[in-house]
């Protein structure tokens, strides 16, 4: 795996120690409310998993899983939803939970879903952000880093499925996906 990454950009240091800073954000913001946390499958399972061990608030969990790559590395625009909420979320306070925006539409999309089910609140947590690339309009109250516009793997990030298990996000090498 190693020899496909041109360079880590994120080192599992660093992805911790800002994990740990928007974990307190978010027990702090959310302190006596009903906080329900949404990761959306599979991108977002290591950084959940991290960011739940930072808050020190009451707080469930659910998940979805939406399509919107296959194994490409470019946006097919079409979000398709594979699997839905497990619990009802009305009435409370929802944080979306991913790992990366890119276009912004996977989020759009589900934001605008997630809203029809009435929570009392609905923001968006990203681990990273690639702001260059985007093309529908979304807020989202914490973002861990912005990142340059490379395809990246490791630390949930996939491409075709590989390259999740690295603890740290890297530059995949172009030959690998040319
Ligand atoms: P968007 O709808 O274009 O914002 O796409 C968001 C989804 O595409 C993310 O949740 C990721 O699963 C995937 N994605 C976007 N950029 C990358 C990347 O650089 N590496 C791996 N997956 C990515
Ligand atoms: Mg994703």
């Amino acid at each position: 795996m190693k020899e496909d990454i041109k360079e880590v950009l994120l080192t599992e240091g660093q992805l911790g120690e800002k994990i740990k800073e928007i974990g307190t954000k978010i027990s702090r913001d959310y302190a006596g409310k009903d906080l329900v946390l949404v990761g959306v499958l599979k991108g977002s399972v290591m950084f959940m998993a991290d960011l739940m061990k930072q808050i020190t608030i009451p707080c469930s969990m659910d998940f979805m899983a939406v399509s919107s790559y296959g194994s490409s590395t470019k946006s097919s625009g079409v979000v398709r939803i594979l699997k839905d909420l497990d619990f009802e979320i009305e009435g409370k306070d929802v944080v979306i939970v991913e790992d990366i925006i890119d276009s912004g539409v996977t989020l759009k999309y589900l934001k605008e879903y997630l809203d029809a089910r009435k929570p009392k609140s609905l923001e968006i947590a990203s681990l990273l952000n690639k702001p260059d690339r985007r093309k529908a309009e979304i807020h989202a109250k914490y973002i861990g880093f912005d990142v340059p516009d490379y395809f990246l793997v490791g630390y949930g990030l996939d491409y075709a499925e590989k390259y999740r298990n690295l603890p740290y996000i890297g530059i995949l090498k172009e030959e690998v996906y040319k």
